[in-house]
């Protein structure tokens, strides 16, 4: 039996990544989220409006999408909660020039796209990103005969409610190829027959 569950927000489950951006104040800039889908080569994220990374953003029309390991806790932190400050300064990470973008392609994260802005949407206190994915750059121990590792690539997934919020970790190299759960089962069912 379910209930109507009432609350401020339900996240089931996104990753958390860095924002790499040019900053009028700061040069370049960081700021921790979680909100984000890519189909092909679009990217679509949402920013809080009031948030510097949103105002930053949509004056220069580019950034980069970083996803981090679980070695960097700390600095997912120091840049989810210190609005308008030097986060390069504040975590000491380091960076790339983008390869055609004015943005900062963060060194430690293993799996980072550089994003060039399409179009802008607004949504309440929230605004949308629609962007094209220029480059993917992806740490070469990750992509074996062209092919990217998903088994091993372990992100930290972003989930809970108004109440509360938490960091879920993928231990295990568990995974199952997309299509076999409908093939083994229709080959049971033609065994069964
Ligand atoms: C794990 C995590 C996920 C977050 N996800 C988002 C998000 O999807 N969108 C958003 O606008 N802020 C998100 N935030 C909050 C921003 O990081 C936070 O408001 C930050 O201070 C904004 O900094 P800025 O104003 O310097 O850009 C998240 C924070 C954390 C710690």
């Amino acid at each position: 039996m379910k209930q109507v569950f009432e609350t401020q927000k339900l996240y089931y489950g996104f990753p958390v990544f860095f924002l790499g951006y040019k900053d009028e104040k700061w040069g370049y800039n960081l700021t921790t989220s979680s909100s984000s889908y890519t189909l092909g080569h679009m990217l679509v994220i949402g920013l809080f409006s009031g948030s510097n990374a949103c105002r930053q953003i949509q004056k220069h029309g580019s950034f980069s999408l970083n996803l981090p390991l679980e070695s960097h806790m700390l600095e997912i932190e120091q840049c989810g909660f210190n609005s308008g400050r030097d986060k390069f300064d504040l975590t000491n990470l380091t960076y790339q020039q983008g390869l055609t973008l004015d943005v900062p392609l963060l060194d430690d994260c293993p799996l980072v796209l550089e994003c060039q802005v399409e179009e802008v949407v607004e949504f309440e206190q929230y605004t949308n990103f629609v962007a094209r994915i220029v480059h993917r750059h992806v740490d070469e121990k990750f992509v074996v005969d062209g092919k990217f590792q998903s088994q091993s690539f372990n992100p930290i997934f972003y989930m809970g409610d108004g109440k509360e919020r938490i960091y879920r970790y993928l231990e295990e190299e568990r995974s199952d190829k997309m299509g076999s759960i409908l093939k083994a089962a229709r080959k049971n069912q033609r065994k069964s027959r």
